[in-house]
């Protein structure tokens, strides 16, 4: 059975109860009320450190600091402790996502690519740079990116928000903003802003000069923090008692994406339908990365390069066509599908792992998945029938949540001034 995967993640579990009841306690000791140590369960005296704790600090500080808030069903995400969230940083972050500002030719600002109504990628097989630049992959959705373990399709080395937005501001290979070796101008552009003076000095209000690379790249790292997709039909249906969220035929499909028939889940599993994920108190699990047999271009596992998923990085066969599992929320307007968005629907999709693996019929990149040496364990193939297609389509549609493709929060600042491109 594993159903299990259906049930809510551990912040949800019950809390242990502290076991001691009055009862417990000795008659004599409890009219003194002074426990000797030894004898109050450990539960209960953590309990009463917190609650002093609390009224510390509730003397201390009357106000708590601001928290990233975060749905009732997730665990709480890691943020590191050089970037502590605050509503400011979001703020600033959320205009330096939307500005072009961000681009040597001022063309293209991270939106560029990452479209929220597409669940914040786009409709490219592969994406585009702003000096019109083909990057060797897709861009990626950024819903829940606040819990991804790793980013980008196959790099177990970025682990940050932080470190993976220096990559599209600086990088030249591909060129995706094209700023590189031109950081003091991209901070002139932005200080010479009257809209960036005022976020920069609150968002950082313990700096001299906030405007620094190291900066810009935490109040990015906020704002995508704040791209939390939790509302989805199914999330109803899982996490609020909503039985009728979602239809029969989702339900259905939901059974089969949980089977030990598809296994999907296996790779798509849990509170983000990811299995790269990172929390807060889960232990460290190492990288998730896995091969679903796109390719198999020379019989022995090969996918075309440059894209050989984390084997790019490490150099390593083994890793050859791993790459990570991406979240499934809002899959339905996310098309195409795969790292090179070669697999144009998800009733393509579906065939892909109904074959256990794709085959390519011509070309370079010909060559057959199902017998890919390194696939998963986890993509066997497997028959469906037409009404289970369907039904697994619909529990797949099901993940769309419309009011995170829709939330003014995540959308461009509307006072946001717009880039002449004559600024500094
Ligand atoms: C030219 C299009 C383009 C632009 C502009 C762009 N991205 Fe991306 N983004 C991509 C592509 C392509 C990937 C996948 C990269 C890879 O795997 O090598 C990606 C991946 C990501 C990821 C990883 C998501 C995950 O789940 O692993 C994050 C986060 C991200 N981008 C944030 C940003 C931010 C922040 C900016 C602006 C500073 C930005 N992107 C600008 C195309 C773009
Ligand atoms: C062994 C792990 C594994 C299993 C099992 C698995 N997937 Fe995947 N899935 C992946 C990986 C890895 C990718 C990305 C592969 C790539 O881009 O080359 C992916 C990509 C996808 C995508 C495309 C997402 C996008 O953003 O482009 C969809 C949709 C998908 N899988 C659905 C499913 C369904 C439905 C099942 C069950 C029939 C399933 N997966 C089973 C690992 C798995």
């Amino acid at each position: 059975m594993h159903h299990g995967r259906l049930q809510r993640p551990p912040l949800l579990a019950p809390r242990p109860e502290a076991t001691a009841t009055p009862a417990d306690v000795p008659g004599p000791l409890r009219s003194r009320r002074v426990l000797p140590l030894p004898a109050l369960p450990l539960a209960a005296l953590a309990l009463a450190a917190l609650a002093l704790a609390a009224c510390a600090e509730d003397d201390a500080l009357p106000e708590e600091p601001p928290t990233l808030p975060i749905p009732d069903h997730f665990p709480a995400p890691r943020i590191p402790a050089s970037n502590p969230w605050t509503p400011e940083r979001a703020e600033l972050g959320r205009g330096l996502f939307h500005d072009t500002r961000l681009s040597g030719n001022g063309t293209q600002s991270c939106a560029s690519c990452h479209h929220q109504e597409r669940g914040f990628t786009d409709d490219l097989p592969r994406a585009v740079g702003s000096t019109g630049e083909l990057h060797p992959r897709r861009s990626m959705a950024l819903a829940n990116v606040a819990w991804a373990r790793t980013l980008n399709w196959a790099n177990p080395l970025v682990t940050t928000l932080e470190e993976q937005a220096l990559i599209p501001i600086f990088g030249d290979h591909p060129v995706e903003l094209g700023m590189a070796g031109r950081e003091r101008e991209l901070l002139d552009r932005l200080r010479a802003e009257p809209w960036y003076r005022e976020r920069f000095a609150a968002a950082f209000p313990d700096d001299d000069d906030p405007f620094t690379v190291a900066n810009l790249v935490r109040a990015l790292a906020a704002f995508q923090r704040t791209l939390i997709s939790a509302d989805s039909p199914v999330d109803r249906f899982l996490y609020q008692g909503d039985f009728d969220a979602i239809s029969p035929a989702a339900r259905r499909g939901m059974e089969l994406f949980f089977s030990e028939r598809l296994e999907c889940f296996h790779c798509h599993g849990g509170f983000n339908f990811s299995d790269s994920v990172d929390h807060d108190g889960q232990a460290f699990g190492g990288a998730a990365f896995h091969v679903n047999a796109l390719y198999n271009i020379d019989g022995q596992g090969g996918y075309p390069a440059p894209n050989t998923g984390v084997h790019e990085v490490t150099g390593r066969d083994e890793d050859m066509g791993r790459f990570k599992a991406p979240s499934l929320r809002n899959v339905a307007v996310r098309a195409p599908y795969m790292h090179d968005g070669s697999v144009p629907t998800l009733d393509d999709v579906i065939d892909h792992y109904a074959a256990g693996g794709r085959t390519v019929p011509d070309g370079p990149n010909a060559g057959i998945g199902a017998d890919n040496p390194n696939r998963s364990l986890f993509v066997p193939g497997f028959l469906l029938s037409d009404d289970e297609r369907e039904d697994l389509l619909a529990f797949l549609h099901a993940l769309t949540d419309d009011a995170f493709l829709t939330d003014p929060r995540h959308a461009r600042p509307e006072d946001l001034p717009p880039f002449d491109g004559t600024a500094p």
